[in-house]
């Protein structure tokens, strides 16, 4: 996939931005240099468990986090798992590198935003997995989608990483959904704007930035607009649930197709294969509660 720049992706207007922001955009850690390695890794035609753990034995930390939910009651192993390749073997590479992605980014997402209308229970990190697991399943679905299933993850895990950045200088919360326009008085720029800047600042690929950078706007993202119409199209549906915003997680609700119509058919999704991606995306965020829990120290 090409990872060269598109002019769709610059055109942010930098309107008069507190300098205060600025300080905190340069103050922000950087990201875990093994979720690059990863990606590149990723686009290889052949990968095997050694590539994988060449890559993940260079940040102990991450292995020891690896092994811990590897071990962790989610998989339902009997005995313990000690290494990486065996990790591998009983998991399985695709469930590792979701792992992988989630656990290198939560110093990030992972985090209490207080005047966001999250739940307290960590509502942030649960949206932005939540909406990385959809998104992988209907890029996955998805005939137009250009993103790899690793990118789009990524392009989710950190989608709304601007309002890190926005939190701070919002007035207290009052429960209600923040409104760019509303980031934008706080601030000068409106969340996705803000991780535009911030995955360039990280060397992501253009495509995850170009993504995330229209999650609200996907028709405005040129090349990238089927991507963007898919984490779009997760964030709408993690959005219907109150994925984050919730506790506990409930799925019941039944989500009509007509609400979400003009995006399927932008990413080629016909309408008849609703009720099997609503189907698989339940299958895949039923757990995260349980995830959750495994993950707190
Ligand atoms: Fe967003
Ligand atoms: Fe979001």
């Amino acid at each position: 996939m090409s990872t060269t720049s598109t002019p769709v992706a610059h055109d942010t207007q930098w309107r008069t931005v507190r300098f205060e922001v600025l300080e905190k955009l340069e103050s922000l850690p950087s990201l875990n240099s093994v979720v690059l390695e990863f990606l590149e890794l990723s686009q290889r035609e052949y990968f095997t468990a050694k590539d994988f753990e060449a890559v993940i034995s260079k940040d102990q930390a991450l292995v020891a986090r690896l092994l811990k939910q590897a071990n962790s009651g989610l998989y339902g192993r009997s005995r313990s798992i000690k290494s990486i390749p065996e990790a591998v073997v009983l998991i399985g590479l695709e469930s590792l590198k979701k792992i992988v992605f989630a656990v290198s980014t939560e110093g990030l997402t992972r985090r209490t935003l207080k005047n966001y209308a999250y739940h307290e229970g960590q509502g942030f990190w649960m949206h932005s997995l939540g909406v990385a697991q959809t998104s992988r399943v209907l890029a996955e679905m998805s005939p137009a989608c250009q993103l790899r299933s690793e990118e789009i993850y990524v392009a989710g895990l950190l989608h709304d990483i601007g309002q890190l950045i926005i939190d701070d200088f919002l007035p207290p919360g009052d429960g209600k959904h923040v409104s760019r326009r509303k980031e934008i008085e706080a601030v000068g720029l409106d969340h996705t704007e803000l991780a535009e800047h911030i995955l360039r600042q990280w060397n992501l690929p253009e495509s995850i930035t170009a993504c995330v950078r229209y999650h609200h706007d996907y028709e405005q993202a040129g090349e990238w607009a089927p991507a963007a119409a898919v984490l779009c199209l997760a964030e709408g549906v993690c959005g219907h649930w109150g994925l984050g915003r919730k506790n506990p997680i409930d799925l019941s609700d039944d989500i009509p197709v007509e609400k979400f119509q003009n995006i399927l058919d932008h990413i080629g999704l016909p309408a008849e294969k609703w009720d099997q991606v609503i189907w698989d995306i339940r299958q895949n965020l039923v757990g995260l509660d349980g995830t959750f829990r495994e993950y707190a120290d």
